[in-house]
């Protein structure tokens, strides 16, 4: 007869009582000023789940980002346009109480989902404050412009924000499909100007979706209080950020140009995030020849 090993022995994936970077301090926006300081790359991946949230913190993995991607890899959905706030809810506090569980030390992002921000800035700051009591530290929203104000009025009332600009997954329908942006200098200009608005703006981060390599690394040497996240925006960014089933090598579909498959040479999700980490901070991923445009 086969017998537990352990008393505590679970089929459900029990979580571990405590995290295996316990000297890590907990990632908040004066660390991650130190680290752009340093010039020590800032690590992100998405994730949806307690489980998986707990692993990415083990593996050393800085941000977490429920992001709205949950909508398409989660929920089966053909977009990020049907994603509702309450998904989104219901998905950060899972992450949260997953982080909570093992005493983690990772700084949580949660995306505002389409139609939750755009009719008002007090319809976003209600929003917002679903997503920071669901646990989150930091929201984020897409689009730049008409979204200033907006962010603006969020930092102000104490609610940390990450922008993102490029293909921003919410307005695919009105970009024409997931396309490099900024590619005309006219473009660029644009997305430059937008990103130094939501910097005034006191935007803290900022994600660059599918931009030119070079203009993503412009972008970064002219924001210095606002951390760019790069996710196919090459490896001038101060940071990387992947779709967690895409760096997993789960995504049945073709995968974008920019994602690498670290799960393939791993043993394990824990190595494969483990692996992601290392290559993000040595600077061994992205690789622009590859992954960049
Ligand atoms: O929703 C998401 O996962 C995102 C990332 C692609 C940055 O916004």
């Amino acid at each position: 007869m086969n017998t537990p090993t352990t008393a505590s022995a679970s089929p459900y994936g029990t979580l571990p009582p405590a995290s295996p970077l316990p000297q890590r301090r907990p990632v908040s926006l004066p660390r991650l000023q130190q680290l752009r300081e340093a010039g020590e790359k800032i690590t992100m991946l998405t994730a949806y789940d307690a489980t998986f949230a707990a692993v990415a913190d083990a593996a050393g993995v800085e941000c977490l980002l429920v992001g709205d991607s949950l909508g398409m890899v989660c929920q089966g959905l053909p977009s990020t346009v049907g994603v509702a706030l309450e998904t989104m809810r219901y998905h950060t506090e899972s992450v949260a109480r997953g982080l909570h569980r093992v005493q983690g030390t990772a700084w949580l992002i949660a995306d505002l989902p389409y139609g939750s921000y755009a009719e008002s800035r007090e319809q976003a700051l209600r929003s917002a404050c679903v997503l920071m009591q669901a646990g989150a530290h930091m929201v984020k929203l897409e689009g730049g412009g008409w979204t200033a104000p907006t962010v603006e009025f969020l930092v102000q009332r104490g609610i940390p924000v990450c922008a993102h600009l490029g293909l921003t997954p919410q307005t695919v329908h009105a970009l024409g499909g997931y396309r490099v942006q900024g590619k005309s200098d006219e473009a660029a200009a644009t997305l430059r100007r937008h990103a130094q608005e939501l910097q005034d703006a006191g935007a803290a981060m900022l994600v660059l979706e599918m931009v030119p390599a070079q203009l993503a690394a412009a972008l970064t040497t002219e924001l210095q209080h606002c951390h760019t996240i790069g996710i196919g925006a090459g490896r001038g960014t101060a940071g990387q950020v992947l779709v967690l089933h895409d760096m997993l090598g789960v995504n049945l579909g073709k995968n974008p140009k920019f994602v690498h498959n670290f799960m393939q040479d791993a043993g394990s999700v824990l190595g494969a995030m483990q692996a992601y980490v290392q290559a993000v901070k040595s600077g061994a991923f992205p690789d622009d020849a590859l992954h960049a445009w």
